[in-house]
């Protein structure tokens, strides 16, 4: 680059980074994703590492961006808030090792730590009592925020006695305030509800709640904080970063539970992967992790730019999150007639595909999220996750956005679509039996691992089934022969044919795949069969347990609604669905060309039945276990005589936790019930319930 295009973009950069600061740190208000904004200052840096002399004292490398919003009274800290220095690869993060270790002379022992994606605060303690709580501000000067910062709870008004370590007269704490992920829907939720506008994420909801005039708002907000450092201490000397933890933990500090202190760089690198896969199973959001020189002698020898520790550096994990357009929001039909909305969106890439469309699962959903049509919104998705949209980009609106309307009919049939009833807030198409639509979907499912597992039928092949008019509906699935999927190309290709041959059509070999796992279907387990009729409410859990109790799908018919009702899993919403849908003609014709076809409705024995190891326990698993399908885990759970509970209650023997845990992780703590990762998991399987419970948490 030539000096002057540099200095220009040097210009440029730093003008666009302000103000990306200012809406950040201010505003609370960031209109760009945060590895947007990330790769504008590591331009800056790469510039000003060939322009050394366009380093000046107010470039945004050389200071840290500053939240002061005016609203509040100024407070000076005791000693300077400080940033972080990024890393972006692991191959970075080892050239830093490699410098620290230079300067030093040696290998210093590392504490590692998650980066929460908060903001930063600072508690001030005299003689044992918070006297003051500032925000980072400049990293002189903060804001006055101590009437809020007292209604967080976690945080003590006083800290308490320690034999060990006794409170120094004056002590600087500092920590990442933060707001819980799980709450955050809620929150938004409530605010669209009393017209207020929502937030982009919970970063901001946490800097939006701790900032504002009336205390009382904050205090009613599920704010928290763990705290990653410590100021001024004046009279008391640590000799480790992990002891200043061990005396700020005994004094009743929020200190977190994820850190460790590790001897080898390779040990920080594993680290570093482990959270980077199980990023979702905190209650928090986590950007990356910290990494710090725990001695604290170490630390003064290396000691600061003007921004950033040289003692400390943040490994960022590749973004999840992304800023998009959301271009409209249209509506599909599922397996059971429910409209669900999606989102359209700019494609954009994110977590390593590019996504273009998000459920937005119900109309109230949409409202909850407060999103229009048009908006800018964040995007998030983590790993193999589906893709969620988070909220909008209000800062972003020009007026033009517009609200979604649930349409009045149905997008495939046309048909008058039935609005959102008492205890069903979901919009439905009625027309089940010819909603092309609704058959395409009750077929994917059939297809799926969920439903029959069959090979090569998937949402493309049952399309065409129904759209070339090779079946109407799923009636005539297992009717199916090669003659009849020759009369659409989905399934056919041109034969190889010698000069003297005619050229003529031949079946694929996925066809050929699809028609042996059709056969193969018919003698599949009952209640896979049952789960794929796609009777509303009837899922696995229920479908299992049907099929164990009655043995064939005649017994489950003839079963009366007392009868249904009284097995666990079933209840009265489902033996009510049940009893239903075998009045209706339709339905009992597709049983009944499934049994002409040869499908068998009876409870298959059970080829090698394993040792009932987990009889008499309860599991509840949430979130998606590596090696496993959602329905697979369960039933490796049964297979083994095990119950797989769906909600956490005293009574639960184990919790497994995968990842993107919901609200059940938070739940297991709060009943303190034993919980695994997946490989606790494996263990449980493989080891019995005495082995798991050794290595649970
Ligand atoms: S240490 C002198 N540790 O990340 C070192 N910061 O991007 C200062 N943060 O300003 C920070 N988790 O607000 C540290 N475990 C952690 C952290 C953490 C989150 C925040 C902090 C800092 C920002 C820099």
């Amino acid at each position: 680059m030539e000096a002057i295009t540099a200095r220009h973009r040097h210009r440029e950069l730093s003008e666009i980074i302000e103000d990306h600061r200012y809406r950040y740190y201010v505003l609370d208000e960031p209109v760009v994703a945060d590895a947007e904004y990330d790769l504008l200052e590591k331009e800056l840096i790469a510039i000003e590492a060939e322009f050394p002399e366009l380093i000046t004292a107010n470039s945004p490398t050389q200071k840290v961006g500053s939240d002061i919003k005016t609203d509040f009274a100024k407070v000076q800290h005791q000693t300077r808030m400080l940033s972080l220095d990024n890393v972006f690869s692991i191959e970075e993060f080892l050239d830093w090792t490699e410098r620290v270790k230079k300067d030093l002379g040696y290998e210093p022992a590392w504490l590692c730590e998650l980066k929460i994606d908060g903001l930063a605060i600072n508690l001030t303690f005299e003689n044992g009592k918070l006297i003051r709580a500032a925000t980072r501000g400049d990293g002189h000067t903060g804001e006055d925020v101590t009437n809020n910062v007292k209604s967080i709870q976690g945080i003590p008004d006083r800290l308490e006695q320690d034999k060990k370590w006794n409170w120094p007269k004056l002590i600087e704490v500092r920590g990442e305030v933060f707001f819980p992920t799980v709450e955050f829907a809620e929150l938004n939720a409530s605010l669209v509800e009393n017209e207020k506008a929502p937030f982009a994420n919970p970063r901001t909801a946490a800097a939006g709640s701790l900032r504002q005039k009336d205390p009382r708002v904050t205090a009613s907000r599920p704010l928290r904080m763990k705290v990653h450092g410590i100021g001024s201490h004046n009279g008391l000397e640590f000799s480790s970063q992990s002891d200043a933890y061990g005396a700020l933990h005994s004094w009743g500090l929020p200190t977190s539970r994820e850190f460790k202190v590790l001897d080898s760089v390779q040990a920080v690198v594993d680290f570093i992967e482990f959270h980077g896969k199980h990023r979702h199973d905190l209650e928090h959001d986590i950007d990356g992790i910290v990494i710090k020189v725990d001695d604290l002698s170490a630390q003064v020898q290396l000691a600061e730019t003007a921004r950033a520790p040289r003692w400390a550096i943040a490994f960022k994990y590749p973004p999840e999150e992304v800023n998009t357009k959301l271009l409209d929001i249209r509506v599909g039909v599922g397996r059971t007639g429910r409209i669900t909305p999606y989102a359209e969106m700019k494609p954009v890439k994110v977590a390593g595909s590019v996504v273009s469309s998000a459920t937005l699962h119900n109309q109230e959903e949409v409202i909850r999220k407060g999103v229009l049509i048009g908006d800018t919104i964040v995007l998030r998705k983590a790993g193999d996750v589906i893709p969620e949209i988070l909220g909008p980009v209000v800062a972003m609106r020009d007026g033009s956005e517009r609200p979604f309307v649930m349409p009045t009919n149905c997008p495939s049939c046309g048909s008058a679509v039935e609005s959102a009833k008492a205890g069903d807030i979901d919009v439905r198409c009625p027309n089940s039996q010819f909603c092309k639509d609704q058959i395409i979907e009750r077929i994917i499912f059939i297809g799926s691992r969920a439903g029959l597992d069959i090979d090569s039928l998937g949402e493309k092949t049952a399309r065409a089934l129904v759209q070339d008019g090779i079946i109407k509906d799923e009636s005539e699935l297992f009717d199916l022969v090669g003659d009849d999927l020759m009369k659409s190309a989905a399934f056919t290709k041109q034969a190889k044919v010698t000069k003297e041959e005619e050229p003529r059509l031949e079946l694929h070999k996925n066809a050929e795949k699809m028609l042996e796992g059709i056969e193969k279907a018919k003698t599949a387990a009952l209640w896979r069969l049952l789960n794929s009729l796609s009777i509303r409410h009837v899922g696995p859990v229920a479908a299992q347990a049907l099929a164990a109790e009655f043995k064939s799908l005649e017994a489950i018919r003839a079963a009366s609604a007392d009868e249904l009702r009284a097995l666990e899993g079933v209840g009265p919403e489902i033996s009510v669905a049940l009893k239903q849908w075998f009045e209706i003609d339709w339905h009992v014709q597709i049983v009944d060309r499934w049994q002409k076809a040869g499908v068998k409705f009876v409870e298959q024995p059970k080829q090698n039945q394993l040792p009932q190891t987990l009889a008499g326990l309860t599991i509840v698993i949430t979130g998606s276990i590596e090696g496993h399908t959602r329905d697979g885990a369960k039933e490796a759970v049964t297979d083994r005589g095990g119950k797989a509970g769906s909600s956490v209650s005293k009574t639960t023997d184990f919790v497994v936790i995968g990842e993107n845990a919901g609200s059940k992780a938070a739940k297991a703590e709060e009943f303190k019930r034993p919980i695994l990762d997946a490989a606790g998991f494996e263990v449980l399987l493989q080891q019995g319930p005495e082995a798991a419970a050794a290595i649970a948490r």
